[in-house]
């Protein structure tokens, strides 16, 4: 393992237990019991990592940013929760989501919890930065939910451009990753230059990290992934993949028939018929060259920071995401 890596991990254990002091020994179970749960099953912390760690690059001491990262990453979850209903979803994480595992109510309810023990735990950071941030952090979290009600209007049209896409995605995916920067870069009391910068970092992470997940909903295993397999099809989502494949009518007849399958075998057949004409029609191809295209605007914004440890860390996250597999 690298040393990296160790770095890397230590920071989230640090966040884990910052989390657990807003939720553990809270009651009721009905409530917290479901919350833990969902903690438990994991998930990359990919939001408070890039957070902690664009502080660190400002200024070495990131124990103010560990809050505010407990903070991206405790409403990530309620997204989670919460999207995890709207695309009718039985699986995150490789374990059944909290409204099938419970029902529908609690999991609306530790979303609901969540949502708002983000705000307490920002609200732990250093107070010369708190207004600004509760800003940023407001505002992202007005945005994801309207990237969210794009991404669920989408389903039922059928005149989605990639440029809607690519709008939609930027609110319901990329303004997490990018406030997740920003957050860490005022923490670390960044210059204004060197705040934008790691704003759009986090921003092309964010783009390729969704473009990527649409991706993997179709050619990833559900073993790997932790996620229902072609869930997204399956809800007639305009994905990146999606969107390319209807371009020509044989791309837009697998993808409109898939919509109506119930028969697991079939929907199987189906499904390893799209893959391949994925990659018949280069629509993988080009889909792979879009994700390298954001990771690579993501890595071109690291350029003007000093070449510490802390950089080359930041430079292994993205490419630990470029090649990730769930
Ligand atoms: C899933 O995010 C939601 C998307 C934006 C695609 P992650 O893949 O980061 O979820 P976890 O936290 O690691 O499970
Ligand atoms: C992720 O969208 C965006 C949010 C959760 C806000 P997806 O619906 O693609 O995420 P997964 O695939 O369920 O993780
Ligand atoms: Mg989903
Ligand atoms: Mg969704
Ligand atoms: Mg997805």
């Amino acid at each position: 393992m690298k040393k990296t890596d160790h770095e890397v991990k230590s920071l989230i254990r640090e966040m884990d237990k910052t989390i657990q002091r807003y939720i553990a020994k809270r009651k009721p179970i009905t409530l917290y019991g479901p919350v833990q749960y969902f903690f438990d099953g994991g998930g990359k912390r990919l939001r408070a990592v890039l957070l902690l760690l664009s502080s660190q690059l400002i200024s070495r001491n990131y124990k103010k940013s560990i809050h505010a990262a407990a903070a991206v990453e405790i409403l990530h979850n309620f997204s989670l929760v919460h999207d995890d209903i709207m695309d009718q979803d039985d699986l995150r994480r490789g374990r059944a989501t909290i409204h099938k595992k419970w029902n529908t109510n609690i999991a609306i309810l530790s979303g609901d919890v969540l949502a708002a023990i983000a705000f307490k735990a920002l609200n732990q950071s250093p107070e010369k930065h708190i207004q600004k941030l509760v800003e940023i952090f407001s505002e992202g979290f007005i945005g994801l939910c309207e990237g969210q009600a794009l991404d669920k209007e989408f389903e039922s049209r059928s005149d989605v451009r990639e440029a809607d896409y690519l709008k939609m995605i930027s609110q319901k995916t990329a303004l997490l990753f990018s406030l997740s920067a920003q957050m860490g870069a005022i923490l670390g009391g960044a210059r204004k230059s060197q705040e934008k910068a790691l704003k759009e970092f986090g921003y092309y992470l964010g783009m390729a990290f969704q473009i990527q997940d649409d991706l993997l909903d179709i050619i990833s295993d559900e073993k790997i992934l932790g996620k229902n397999i072609g869930s997204d099809l399956a809800a007639g989502k305009k994905t990146y993949i999606s969107i390319l494949a209807s371009e020509k009518d044989q791309g837009r007849g697998m993808v409109n028939i898939f919509q109506s399958l119930t028969d697991e075998d079939i929907r199987k057949k189906t499904l390893d018929e799209f893959r391949r004409y994925l990659i018949s029609s280069g629509v993988q191809a080009r889909t792979q060259k879009m994700i390298d295209k954001y990771f690579q605007s993501a890595l071109n914004r690291l350029q003007g920071f000093k070449n510490t440890k802390t950089k080359q860390t930041l430079i292994q996250l993205a490419h630990h995401m470029w090649k990730r597999e769930n």
